[in-house]
């Protein structure tokens, strides 16, 4: 499979798939939003994959935002179907995806770069790292699901501040928020992330799945997410991992899972 803005690769079960548009700071214009639907399908899809790192190329950004020059003369029809198309294609698809994905937030992660990183399940920034969702300064507001991540990742008055301000915080202040999980210089970014994936590699995939399900249950209306747990939960005793797994324990050995 080719792109025109993103670089695919696959290292030890690992797929690391980078935004790849520089010059405009990794900006998420229409294509890069498709080409990063099929990409984050394809690794879900291949069964040697089993944890998914998403990052910007350059020094610079992780990504600067949706593409402003695609959007500037958008009717209310078109706004819409904008936010409605990313949330289905790349946002609600990354945060409901069977495998993990991790943001290596190496750079600005500015509106759709931030709400990209945070549609991911968790995220480690470098120590330039700047986040922010500036959209009232553009005169609207987030629409790849800002309004709803951020609260619910850092709390509703840090989340209104950072909204209504349209301000950045560093990569300290996120630590200090929980926005990111860990921060690094750039050069340890992804090796960090790597060791982190590597560490989920050895665990069960068909566990991990179900645990993203039950995790995710608790932040949508109307689902209650402890019958989710307990749903899932069962499911698991159906497995041949939880077999290999529990019996590897008993057998005092590392267990070898086959994401069945
Ligand atoms: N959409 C389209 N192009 C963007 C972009 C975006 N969100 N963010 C950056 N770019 C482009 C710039 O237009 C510029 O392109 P050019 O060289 O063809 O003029 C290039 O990327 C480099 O950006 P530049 O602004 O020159 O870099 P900087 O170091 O001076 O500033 C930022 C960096 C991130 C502060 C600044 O680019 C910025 O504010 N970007 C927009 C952030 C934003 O509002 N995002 C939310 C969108 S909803």
């Amino acid at each position: 499979m080719t792109f025109n803005n993103i670089l695919f690769e696959e290292d030890n079960s690992i797929a690391t798939i980078t935004i790849n548009r520089p010059n405009k700071l990794n900006a998420l214009n229409k294509e890069t939003i498709a080409e990063l639907h099929r990409a984050v399908k394809l690794a879900e899809e291949d069964g040697d994959i089993n944890v998914i790192i998403i990052t910007g190329s350059g020094e610079k950004a992780f990504v600067a935002g949706a593409d402003i020059s695609e959007f500037a003369n958008f009717s209310v029809e078109e706004g819409t179907k904008l936010a409605a198309n990313g949330h289905k294609m790349l946002f609600d698809f990354i945060e409901n995806l069977s495998k993990p994905v991790i943001a290596a937030v190496n750079g600005f992660a500015l509106g759709g770069g931030l709400e990209l990183a945070m549609a991911c399940h968790f995220r480690l920034a470098s120590d330039n790292a700047k986040m922010g969702l500036p959209e009232v300064s553009l005169g609207v507001i987030p629409g790849y699901g800002g309004t709803q991540r951020l609260p619910q990742l850092i709390g509703k008055g840090r989340a209104m501040e950072m909204i209504m301000t349209a301000g950045m915080i560093d990569a300290n202040k996120a630590l200090s928020y929980g926005l990111v999980n860990y921060v690094t210089t750039q050069d340890e970014l992804l090796p960090f992330c790597k060791k982190i994936a590597a560490k989920i590699c050895n665990n069960s995939p068909v566990a991990i799945s179900s645990a993203i399900q039950a995790v995710n249950s608790n932040f949508k209306s109307g689902v209650n997410g402890y019958d989710v747990e307990i749903k899932e939960f069962g499911k698991c005793f159906g497995t041949a991992d939880f077999i290999e797994g529990t019996t590897a324990f008993l057998e005092k050995r590392k267990a070898n899972f086959t994401g069945e």
